[in-house]
């Protein structure tokens, strides 16, 4: 069972290549707090990271999931990035020890960036997009291996410089004012096609009556609904204006 969250696609890509290429089924984290997940033998997570921490979603996944694990059964995480997670993979560890939980493995796969909402962050340029894709597959072939063999004590992730403190101070930071949804929204060519509701992975947006989106309290800052406007009439602050948008098409 491969439990997964996707906001652009890319966790979505992996988790999918994955399930093709070992038979183990998809599962959304989103539906998992209201059933009970079956066992199976290998169990594991794929998601993005987000501040170079974990997604509030996968947070609350982990929180309510009455997830346990047989002895015997390995536990996998692949943690997709656009270039470095610093601890993120600890901050895991940590909550699935709590959960009784060992991680045997866990591994960054560095896919195309979707943060835009900061002067100096946009998406990468086309050619980039591509490399990391090509490259991606073929780590994804390595990771499958390993699993394959079950090994365990496996930690290979692309922590980048100053780890400790983009984790526990800037992505801190970054979690409490930066991610707020009061600074979301959207322009006024906005033509209300309800897109931005339909794909809101976590069912934060409702449109009013002209179709036009509110969001509510729930944002995971996936940023979903600025990359998939048809119009790119999403803003998130002043520092989205110019930037790009990308969503990974290859699912
Ligand atoms: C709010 C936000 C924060 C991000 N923070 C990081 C980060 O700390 N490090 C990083 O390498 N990439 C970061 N990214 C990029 C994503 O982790 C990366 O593009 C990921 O593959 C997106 O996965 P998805 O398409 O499944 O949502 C961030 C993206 C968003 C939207």
């Amino acid at each position: 069972m491969i439990y997964y969250f996707s906001g652009t696609g890319n966790s979505l890509h992996i988790a999918q290549i994955l399930s093709r290429q070992t038979g183990w089924s998809l599962r959304p984290m989103i539906l998992c707090d209201e059933e009970t997940p079956e066992e199976s033998e290998v169990t594991g997570m794929v998601f993005p990271v987000y501040g170079w921490r974990l997604p509030r979603i996968v947070e609350q996944f982990l929180q309510n999931l009455p997830l346990t694990k047989k002895r015997s059964a390995y536990f996998f995480a692949i943690l997709t990035c656009g270039d470095d997670i610093g601890r993120t993979h600890e901050l895991l560890r940590r909550k699935l020890k709590e959960k009784d939980i060992k991680l045997d493995a866990v591994w960054s796969v560095t896919m195309p960036n979707t943060y835009v909402a900061l002067p100096g962050f946009d998406i990468d340029p086309k050619e980039l997009q591509e490399n990391k894709l090509k490259a991606a597959q073929q780590r994804l072939d390595d990771i499958i291996s390993v699993i394959n063999r079950r090994d365990s004590s496996i930690t290979d992730v692309h922590t980048g410089t100053l780890a400790y403190v983009k984790t526990y101070i800037l992505g801190h930071l970054f979690n409490r004012f930066l991610t707020k949804h009061k600074y979301f929204r959207h322009e006024s060519t906005c033509i209300g096609c309800r897109k931005c509701e339909r794909i809101c992975p976590v069912g934060n947006i409702r449109c009013d009556g002209k179709g036009r989106p509110v969001w509510l309290h729930d944002c995971t800052m996936c940023l979903s609904c600025y990359h998939h406007c048809p119009i790119h009439s999403i803003a998130y602050g002043p520092f989205t204006q110019g930037k790009g948008q990308y969503i990974c098409k290859k699912s």
